[in-house]
């Protein structure tokens, strides 16, 4: 049966990259047939340290988003990572699957770990194995997820086919794990910095100016799009003439995402206009499809025991999923049985 699954780290603030890039794909999912399982992704979160009190917020925050954006805890498993041990189990034998020279090529570590590569953590090295293990623990088949993560999906699909590979028995197993599907689309899979058209926009950027937050209020949110980098140029009749416009072609995208619109139709209203007329337009857009998000967010945020109660009653329906791949998957490799 075809099975989506995605996550989200609970660092920071989630972002309108993360809402437009995964967190509304996910939502659109929930309706087209497919079992839908979304996670809070706690274990990776702590690749890089976490304060512990902020973390536990964190996770509870990410779950509130995933809720009111429209998740639903009843046609989707939503849970966080962290509360089904059998991700770090199968993530210890995916990393003697994967070999170090996968791991050496991964351009999210170079960029995360920066110059002192030595002092990154373990964890934040072999981070891919448990990003591969959270999908293949499912035997997930589509993975919805922002153009960054793209080069992670192509290793958990190495490791699938390495794993059925080393593992798969005459006759049997030979696609054990089915090789998941990567969702990269959308207007736009990959928002950029509101300050630089060049960086995504990224939760970790030390400048709160260049990202939305979906917990900023109308205010902000306006502000923040009013300061946004441009051009002086008009915004142009074509998509191809956003080609060399980094910041321009952002907004755009944007526009178009938020209301539902193509690009093309979108450059059809604001041809010829200069961003005096688009700014305002886009906030406005903007406003009206975040400012109940946030709203949502912070009403929930209210009753943390009932966010728990949600991750809880998803993390055990995980597990039942989860179990008898996993006590499969322990066979194959040769482990007594349990
Ligand atoms: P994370 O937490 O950095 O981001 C969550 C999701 O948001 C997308 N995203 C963006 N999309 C478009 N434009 C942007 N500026 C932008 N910023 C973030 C990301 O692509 C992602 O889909 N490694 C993952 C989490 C993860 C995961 C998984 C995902 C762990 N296990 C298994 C899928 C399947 C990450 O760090 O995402």
């Amino acid at each position: 049966t075809p099975r989506v699954f995605s996550g989200v780290q609970p660092t920071g603030k989630l972002t309108l990259g993360n809402y437009l890039g995964a967190v509304k794909r996910f939502d659109e999912l929930q309706g087209s047939g497919m079992e839908t399982i979304y996670c809070v992704v706690d274990m990776h979160a702590i690749t890089q340290w976490q304060d512990p009190a902020e973390l536990t917020r964190a996770t509870r925050l990410v779950t509130a988003s995933f809720l009111a954006c429209g998740l639903d805890p009843k046609r989707s498993i939503l849970f966080n990572q962290s509360a089904v041990p059998g991700h770090a189990e199968l993530a210890w034998i995916l990393s003697c699957v994967i070999r170090i020279g996968w791991l050496n090529r991964m351009t999210q570590f170079k960029d995360k770990a920066g110059k002192n590569r030595e002092a990154a953590s373990a964890g934040l090295y072999t981070y891919p194995a448990l990003m591969a293990a959270d999908i293949l623990l499912y035997k997930a088949t589509h993975v919805p997820v922002g153009d960054d993560q793209k080069q992670h999906l192509e290793l958990a699909r190495d490791t699938a086919a390495k794993f059925n590979l080393d593992y798969g028995a005459p006759g049997g197993a030979a696609d054990f794990f089915p090789l998941p599907e990567p969702l990269i689309e959308g207007t736009v899979t990959r928002v950029m910095s509101l300050r630089d058209g060049s960086k995504k926009m990224s939760k970790s950027d030390p400048s709160d100016m260049s990202r939305i937050n979906l917990t900023d209020d109308a205010d902000t949110i306006a502000q923040k799009i009013r300061k946004a980098k441009t051009d002086p140029e008009p915004l142009p009749e074509t998509a191809e003439g956003l080609a060399e416009r980094p910041e321009a072609r952002n907004l755009v995208g944007i526009f178009a995402a938020l209301t539902g619109r193509g690009v093309a139709d979108v450059l059809g209203e604001f041809a010829g206009q200069g961003f005096s007329a688009f700014k305002p337009a886009l906030a406005e857009v903007a406003v009206s499809v975040l400012a109940p998000i946030g709203a949502e967010m912070a009403r929930l945020m209210d009753d943390p025991a009932e966010i728990d109660r949600v991750l809880a009653d998803g993390a055990a329906r995980a597990r039942a999923v989860s179990e008898p791949l996993l006590e499969e998957t322990r066979r194959l490799v040769g482990f007594l049985p349990r």
